[in-house]
């Protein structure tokens, strides 16, 4: 089996994070792109942390975090579209995962754009449709309004 390794992300990473986040997000623009009140996707400030996947030390995937009081929020997962599907994002979330039990934090929390059928991909990850509105945030050319899906993932007690 591919050893993947996950680390928090350090500056020399920002070219790496952002040639994968173009690469991975390239299809989606076809379906929506933020809209001026989105943040910069590949942008790291204050409590947000992202993560790298990587293998043989080549970044492959990414992933960020932020923690609020009771939940763990997840956002801007990218993979390298030549190597999707073998488990990247699945190694992300599993840290992730394992970060919230160290700080007996029960709940995660991702938001995903519903014309874009991610949310299907979370589902399999265990994760729940809590609620789905209009977003405020993206944009389409497709689509006369884009809409936002909150998904959530109840983690089991160790
Ligand atoms: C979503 C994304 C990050 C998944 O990354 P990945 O490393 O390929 O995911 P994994 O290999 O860990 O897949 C884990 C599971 O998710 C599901 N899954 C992942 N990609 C899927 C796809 N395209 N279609 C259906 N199920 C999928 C599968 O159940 C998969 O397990 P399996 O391969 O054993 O069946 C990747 O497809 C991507 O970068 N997409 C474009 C950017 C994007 O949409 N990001 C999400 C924003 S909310």
């Amino acid at each position: 089996m591919t050893d993947i390794r996950v680390r928090a992300a350090v500056a020399a990473d920002q070219d790496a994070v952002g040639w994968i986040h173009r690469l991975a997000f390239a299809p989606m623009r076809e379906i929506y792109r933020p809209g001026p009140r989105a943040h910069s996707a590949t942008q790291q400030t204050g409590s947000i942390v992202r993560l790298v996947a990587e293998i043989d030390g080549r970044i492959l995937a990414t992933a960020c975090y932020e923690r609020t009081p009771d939940l763990l929020e997840l956002f801007s997962f990218a993979c390298d579209p030549a190597h999707q599907r073998q488990g990247l994002a699945c190694a992300l979330l599993r840290h992730i995962e394992t970060i919230a039990r160290q700080a007996s934090i029960r709940r995660l929390r991702a938001v995903v754009v519903a014309e874009t059928g991610n949310a299907a991909i979370y589902e399999r990850l265990g994760f729940t449709s809590v609620a789905t509105s209009p977003s405020m945030i993206f944009t389409s050319n497709r689509f006369p309004v884009i809409h936002e899906t909150v998904m959530e993932k109840q983690l089991e007690a160790p």
